[in-house]
C-alpha cells in the first residue's frame, strides 16, 4: 500500500489517473489471477512451526516458475516477494527466521508483474486456532474490504469507498489505519489516485480529514486493502525501515484486491479461483 506520506507526490487530481482499456483488462486479470493462485498456493502451507521465510521462498519459486516476475523485490530497496504481517504488525513486514507459533494471524500480501502488469493481492491466514477476537477481527475486515469493492460504480466517488469501509469496521468497535491506502495500479505499482479506507477522520489535534470525492470512472485500476486494528489506529514504523505495527500493539488484519472499474460496476482481477478468500481454509 502506499505511505500517505508521499500524497503530495501522488497527490491525484482526476486527469492524472489512467484510464484503461480492453487490453489493460487482459493483462490485469492475467497478472491479478497468478497473484491469488500464489495465495491459494499458500494456505495449506501456514501452520504453526513453519517460519514465514519459508512462505515467503513457496511464493517466489512459484512467480518464478510462471515466468513471472516479483514486483516487490528490488522495489525500494525490498528483498522479498511477500510481505507477512504477523498480529500486530499492521504491513509490510518482512519474512523471517521465526516459527508460526498456535494462534498466530498474518496477512501475506504478494505483488507480480505479468508481461509488465500489476497483480497486487493480499489475505489474512490462520497458525492453528485464533481467538475469538482475533477471528472477529479478520472477519471484519474481510466484509469491510468487500463493502468497500460494492462501492465501486460509475457515478459514485472514491470516498464512498472509504465510507462503506469506515462504517463496517467501526460499526463492529474496531478502528481504521490511516496511514496507509490504497493505490492505482497497471503497469506501474503504485500511482494515482490514493484510495483512502476512511470518508472522514479527526486527528488528534483536531484537524478535519476528508476523503477525496474523486469521481469513479470507467477503466480505472486500483486497490482496495483496508488495514482494521482492535485498538487504536496509530502507526509505528520499525527500525528496518519497512514493518508498521500498531502503536497499542493491539491485533491488526488487512485484505487487499486489485479491481478495475466497468460500465456497470467493477471486476475484481484478484478473486481467488479456488474460492478460499477468508480464513479458515480447510
Ligand atoms: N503490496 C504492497 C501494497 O499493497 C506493497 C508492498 S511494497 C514492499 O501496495 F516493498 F513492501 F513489498
Ligand atoms: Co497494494
Ligand atoms: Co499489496
Amino acid at each position: 500500500m502506499t505511505e500517505l506520506a508521499i500524497e503530495e507526490e501522488i497527490n491525484a487530481s482526476a486527469n492524472d489517473i489512467k484510464i484503461h482499456g480492453p487490453e489493460g483488462f487482459d493483462g490485469m486479470r492475467k497478472a491479478g489471477r497468478l497473484a491469488a493462485e500464489c495465495l491459494d498456493m499458500l494456505t495449506e502451507h501456514v501452520e504453526p512451526g513453519v517460519t514465514t521465510e519459508y512462505l515467503d521462498t513457496l511464493v517466489r519459486e512459484m512467480v518464478l516458475d510462471n515466468g513471472a516476475l516479483s514486483a516487490t523485490i528490488g522495489y525500494r530497496g525490498y528483498r522479498h516477494a511477500t510481505c507477512i504481517s504477523l498480529n500486530h504488525v499492521i504491513c509490510h513486514g518482512i519474512p523471517g527466521p521465526k516459527a508460526l507459533k498456535n494462534g498466530d494471524i498474518m496477512n501475506i500480501d504478494v505483488t507480480v508483474i505479468v508481461d509488465g502488469w500489476h497483480g497486487d493481492t493480499s489475505r489474512m491466514y490462520y497458525a492453528g486456532e485464533p481467538k475469538v477476537k482475533a477471528r472477529r477481527l479478520v472477519e471484519t475486515t474481510y466484509e469491510a474490504m468487500m463493502a468497500g469493492i460494492n462501492a465501486v460504480k460509475p457515478g459514485a466517488t472514491l470516498r464512498d469507498i472509504g465510507k462503506a469501509i469506515q462504517t463496517l469496521g467501526e460499526g463492529q468497535g474496531f478502528s481504521i489505519v490511516r496511514d496507509f491506502c490504497g493505490h492505482g495500479l497497471g503497469q506501474v505499482f503504485h500511482s494515482p489516485p490514493n484510495v483512502v479506507h476512511y470518508a472522514e477522520f479527526k486527528d488528534r489535534w483536531g484537524g478535519i480529514h476528508r476523503a477525496a470525492e474523486t469521481p469513479i470512472t470507467p477503466g480505472m485500476f486500483f486497490t482496495i486493502e483496508p488495514m482494521i486494528n482492535d485498538g487504536k489506529p496509530d502507526v509505528k514504523v520499525m527500525k528496518d525501515g519497512w514493518t508498521a505495527v500498531s502503536r497499542d500493539k493491539s491485533l491488526s488484519a488487512q485484505f487487499e484486491h486489485s479491481i478495475g472499474v466497468t460500465a456497470d460496476g467493477f471486476e475484481i482481477f484478484t478473486q481467488s479461483p479456488k474460492g478460499l478468500h477468508c480464513p479458515p481454509y480447510v
